[in-house]
Parts: structure tokens; sequence; C-alpha cells
């Protein structure tokens, strides 16, 4: 089967690879001509684990090819997926207006029966509209069907979830796109929910906006065990034990980002509203998400008393580990709110300096976790990495112009942070 996969971000470029893969023939397609000319070279416009080696055996493999045309690459597709970027608009909406341009584009240069795949995360609906938007730029009156086909990738592991997924959501209208897309995923041999559109669509809003839920709830939780002396880890393991609830992303910590929990989080606001159901929950969820960022900062100004003119040096830049993307990293709201207060920020991302180097500023960037702790008077975690797990305390210690570690990820064990002479403050823990 041929596919023609319409945007290399994070999500169309690793799906791409992926189905090459399973074997199909694909053809990824970006309008941006320098990650075009990368990816035609063998290098990767986004970080992602696994991702070059699998791109590159595919290309060998003649399986996987890269265009800037999508009427060239949709020539002798069955599939054309929709991947391109839904950011949001300043009300909160999902700015459609990349998925209405490419649904122009297919339609114009589509010349057999297509199954066009809606991939990018959109707001219930919006498969209408490009069924209606194809109709109408449709002149040669091709046959075609659109289906909803949201992602659960998760950055940092995002090849694996392709290829092992929980499930496949599938919203069609006709017996015929239901068949194609159940030949389609056939080889992942996973559960495939067929549904209606709109539903899959929804299922989407509603997975991401629950999983965003667990984390404000857990942090929520948190705020009350700080206040009598609980313990947070031990709460969520508990609770963790009854299936019902499930111990994952229950995780306290000093807030979500990325670019899917936060946008995805307003867009189902937005159109919760928008058809007079409103989330209001939701909106609890967004409030105590910005407020435990303010929360953690709070806790760094508790650990130095004044922060004005001290050096804070900060592990963690990328919103989660295993991923360089920054976008809407709880760091940039943490190291803008400490400078605010007058702190001099040094900081260490494994990865996402590149990044960090475009989205910081006043920040020196220092190359291992080490110089990002030299002369600091406060070490603070943002980002767990497995790396800072393993860190040597005693060498951070003496590094340290203060043995003061504020960790947002509670990485280490208290007690054994108090023997090791260190000032710990964490995330639903006693500070000791
Ligand atoms: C998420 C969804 O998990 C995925 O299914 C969807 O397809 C895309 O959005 P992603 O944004 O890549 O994936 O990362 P995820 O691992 O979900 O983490 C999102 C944020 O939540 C990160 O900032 C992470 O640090 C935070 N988080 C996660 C917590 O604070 N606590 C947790 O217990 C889990």
């Amino acid at each position: 089967m041929n596919i023609c996969m319409i945007g290399t971000g994070y999500v169309g470029l690793v799906t791409g690879a992926c189905f090459a893969e399973l074997g199909y023939k694909v053809t990824c397609v970006d309008n941006d001509p320098r990650k075009i000319g990368m990816l035609k070279i063998g290098e990767m416009p986004i970080y992602e684990p696994g991702l070059e080696k699998l791109v590159r055996k595919n290309v060998a493999a003649k399986r996987l090819f890269f265009s800037m045309s999508i009427a060239d690459a949709i020539q002798n597709a069955d599939f054309a997926f929709i991947a391109v970027g839904t950011p949001p608009r300043s009300d909160g909406s999902a700015d459609l207006s990349y998925v209405e341009n490419v649904a122009r584009e297919i339609a114009t240069h589509m010349k057999k029966y297509l199954v066009i795949v809606e991939k990018s995360t959109v707001p219930v609906e919006t498969c209408e509209w490009v069924k209606k938007t194809v109709t109408k730029f449709n002149r040669k009156k091709v046959p075609f069907d659109v289906v909803s086909n949201p992602e659960f990738l998760r950055e940092g592991t995002a090849v694996h979830d392709f290829s092992k997924p929980d499930r496949v959501i599938v919203g069609v209208e006709s017996e015929r796109a239901k068949k194609a897309m159940a030949r389609l995923y056939a080889p992942l041999r996973c559960p495939i929910v067929f549904t209606d559109t709109k539903s899959a669509e929804i299922i989407k809003h509603a997975s991401n906006s629950f999983l965003a839920t667990k984390i404000s709830y857990i942090n929520s939780v948190a705020r009350i065990c700080e206040k009598v002396g609980a313990n947070v880890e031990q709460v969520a393991q508990g609770m963790g034990f009854d299936p019902r609830i499930g111990r994952s992303f229950l995780n306290a910590g000093c807030g979500f980002g990325g670019f899917c929990f936060p946008k995805d989080l307003e867009a189902f606001l937005w159109i919760s509203k928008k058809l007079g159901a409103d989330f209001e929950m939701l909106e609890s969820v967004k409030k105590v998400n910005e407020e435990q960022m303010i929360h953690f900062v709070r806790k760094i100004e508790e650990s130095l008393w004044i922060v004005s003119g001290k050096t804070v040096g900060i592990l963690g830049l990328a919103f989660k580990p295993h991923t360089d993307d920054m976008r809407f990293a709880p760091s940039i709201d943490i190291i803008r709110m400490l400078q605010e207060r007058g702190a001099k920020i040094q900081a260490y991302d494994p990865i996402s300096m590149p990044n960090a180097k475009k989205v910081l500023q006043n920040v020196a960037l220092k190359d291992s976790i080490y110089e990002a702790a030299r002369g600091a008077d406060a070490l603070v975690i943002v980002t767990e990495w497995p790396q800072f797990k393993k860190m040597d305390l005693k060498k951070i210690k003496k590094l340290l112009t203060h043995p003061t570690i504020v960790d947002g990820r509670n990485l280490f064990d208290p007690e054994a942070m108090k023997k090791l002479g260190f000032h710990y403050a964490s995330v639903g823990r006693k500070p000791v």
C-alpha cells in the first residue's frame, strides 16, 4: 500500500517511518525546505529515540521517501495522512488553517479513490470540515473517504508507542474506508476501535485531558501532603494498587508541559464552551497546573530566602526526559519567574540545548550537570532525566555554595539526602 504522510513533525515523521517499517511505501511531505533538506541527507529535524535508525533503514530499503509536493506524493497513494500542526490560537482554540490548506491541496491533486486520514489532534467536527473542503475542491469528482485516526504517541517513546499501541482508534463513515484502515493496521495485531469520526476525535481530546487531570489531581493532593508532612509518593503508590485508579500519571511534580497536554486542554475547553457544554473541571486542571509552577518557585524561594542576586543551577529544560522538545516546558516559566525575582540562571539539559539557545534569554547554558551546579546557591531539578538520578551527590555538594537541592520531580529520598547533609525540598514531601 502507498501512503502520503503530510507533515514531518513528531507525529508525521514517526508515523511515516513506522509505516515504512511495516513494509508500506511512504512519502513524507513537508513545506519546510529545511526539514526536507535534512531528511534527504539522513539528518533528523527532531530528536526521537530510534527514529534516525528507522528512517535511514527504510530510505535505504526504498520504502521511505521525502518530498515538498503533495501533488506528486498522492499520485499513487491509497492513503493521505494529514499530520500537520494545529497550534493554539490566543483564545485557546486550535488553528486549523494548515489542515484546511492540506485538505484543499489533496482535493485538487488526487487522481483515484483515496482514504484521507486526519491524524493531527483536532477538535470534534473537524472531519466534517475536511470532508466539505475536499468535496468543494474535488473538481474531478474522485471518490474519497475522510477518517479520523488520532495518535497516542508520547514523545521520547513514540516509535515504541506506534509499534505497540494499546489501541488504534478509527472513526469511519463507510465500509470501504473501514476495510482499508483494518488492512493498513492489521500488521500491528492490536485492538482497533472502529467508531464514527466525531467519537474518534473526542476520544483523543478526552484521553489527553483525562491524563492531565490525573496529574493536576495528584499535584493538588501533594499540596495537602506538604501541609501535614505526609508523603505524596506513598499516597500515589497506595492509590495506584486499585486498578480502577492505576499508578501511572500520578507522579507529583512541578507541573506538566509539552505541545500536547496544555494545547489539547485549551482546545477541549474551547470547543466545549463553543458547544455550550462547559467543561469547568478542565479549567481547574489548567489552573492547578499553572499554580503548581508558581508554588514550585515559592519552594525555591523558601530554600534561598532572598532570590535576588543568587545563582540558581537548573537541571532539565525539555518538558520531559528523552526528548529535545521545549514547547510549553515548565522550565521556561520557572526560569522566567526566577529571573523576575533577580536570580542568575545557569542550566544544563542532556539533549535540548540547541532549542534552549532559541527560547531562553540571559541563561548561562552549561555543558554538564556539574558545571550547572558549580557556584550555584541552589540546584533545581525540573526534568527527570535518568542522568540526574545517578549524579555524584558528594561532588555536587562541593560544587554548590550551599548544599541546597530543590527537586521538582522527586528523584531522591529525603532521608538519604538529609544524611548526605543537603537541605532538600521536593514536591508533596517534607523538606529536610
Ligand atoms: C502525551 C500523552 O501521554 C500521549 O498519549 C499523547 O499522544 C500526546 O501527549 P507527551 O506530551 O509526549 O504525551 O508526554 P507525557 O509523557 O504524557 O507527559 C506530558 C507531561 O506530563 C510532561 O511534562 C510530564 O513531565 C508530565 N507528567 C507526566 C507529570 O507531571 N506527572 C506524571 O505522572 C506524568
